[in-house]
């Protein structure tokens, strides 16, 4: 068996595996169980050849790799190992492996969801049904409302954002997708358009954010971006706030223009005075979309693939690859 460590908070490993996962990963791997490197001993650290990482665990920096001589692979069951890993890890040709894929599914559910809210104005309306009775007013207020010949448009064609395509498309909205990596062939098989960032802000009533934070995705959505949107329209961020002009935002949720649905803010949490919780047209979830209790066996289940296929030799299906890195989310 090979000598293994599961590195993540305590409470984790029941809620990522179920008992046949566990089971399986047992068969395989020699396990230790360590919740800080405190509790690692250096004979422990020294036989280690693989470590099976998760939410609340320590970084793995030079000076741990330093102690870990014989690692050869991380196997992370969270999404992101952009604040995790030393990059002296993909230099050492250790293999690492992610379950964004496996998160990427509730981040899209949550995404069509919203997107569904939204294009029903239930927002704004559910809002002004709280102080009045007159429940005609407040159809005919919104004209435009309705998921019949919606256009939604999608910045970036990432793991989400190709899943929430998938879903969209099955449910009859067209497709904007501004991505400068996507190309026709693939946009094609989406079922997208693929448009510039202006056209994609200017053309869609709901736009959701599924890029990742990034130097050159750093503030992409600024003041002009938001000016281009409909009145009326809808702007989704599920992916990270510094995507995002947020006091750019607030002028157009202050005035009513726009709607937000804002998995993620900066800072996070917002403060409880913060005048984006004051607004009705605004809802704040407190990072929810990705994985959350049931979901979380998904990503076990996809760490325990990625153990087995390591253990048997084959290549890993999601491997976070070197030349990657700039684009992790
Ligand atoms: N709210 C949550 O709980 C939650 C959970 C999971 C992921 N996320 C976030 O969702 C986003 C998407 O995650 P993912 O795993 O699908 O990302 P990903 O790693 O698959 O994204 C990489 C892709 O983004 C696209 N991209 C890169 N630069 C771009 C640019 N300038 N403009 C447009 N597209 C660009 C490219 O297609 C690239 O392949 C990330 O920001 C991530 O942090 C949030």
């Amino acid at each position: 068996m090979l000598p293994a460590a599961l590195l993540m908070r305590a409470d984790l490993p029941d809620q990522l595996f179920s008992p046949a996962g566990r089971a399986r990963l047992d068969r395989l791997l020699a396990l230790d169980t360590w919740t800080s490197w405190a509790d690692a001993s250096p004979t422990a650290l020294r036989r280690t050849e693989l470590l099976v990482t998760g939410w609340g665990c320590p970084r793995v920096g030079a000076a741990e790799l330093a102690d870990l001589p014989r690692l050869r692979a991380v196997v992370h069951t969270g999404g992101s190992v952009k604040d995790l890993l030393d990059p002296a890890v993909w230099a050492r040709g250790i293999r690492v492996t992610s379950s964004a894929r496996a998160n990427a599914v509730p981040v899209a559910d949550y995404t069509v969801a919203m997107v569904l809210l939204a294009g029903k104005n239930v927002l704004a309306a559910a809002a002004r049904y709280r102080h009045t009775l007159d429940r005609r007013a407040l159809l005919t207020g919104y004209p435009e409302t309705g998921n019949a010949d919606r256009t939604v448009g999608l910045l970036g064609a990432s793991r989400v954002g190709r899943l929430v395509a998938a879903r969209l498309s099955g449910l009859g909205f067209r497709l904007l997708c501004h991505d400068p990596y996507l190309d026709a062939d693939d946009a094609r098989r989406l079922g997208v358009r693929p448009v510039s960032l202006d056209r994609l802000f200017a053309e869609a009533s709901i736009v959701s954010l599924h890029a990742p934070l990034t130097p050159d995705t750093a503030g992409l959505v600024g003041a002009a971006e938001l000016a281009l949107m409909p009145d009326g329209g809808t702007l989704i961020n599920t992916a990270r706030a510094g995507l995002l002009d947020q006091d750019a935002l607030l002028v157009h949720l202050r005035g009513g223009r726009l709607s937000a649905v804002l998995d993620v803010t900066d800072p996070e949490p917002l403060p409880l005075d913060h005048p984006l919780r004051e607004l009705p047209n605004v809802l704040i979830t407190p990072h929810v979309a990705g994985a959350q209790g049931t979901e979380l066996r998904r990503l076990g289940d996809q760490a325990v693939q990625e153990v087995e296929r390591f253990v048997d030799g084959r290549p890993p299906a999601d491997p976070v690859l070197a030349e990657r890195l700039p684009f992790l989310a």
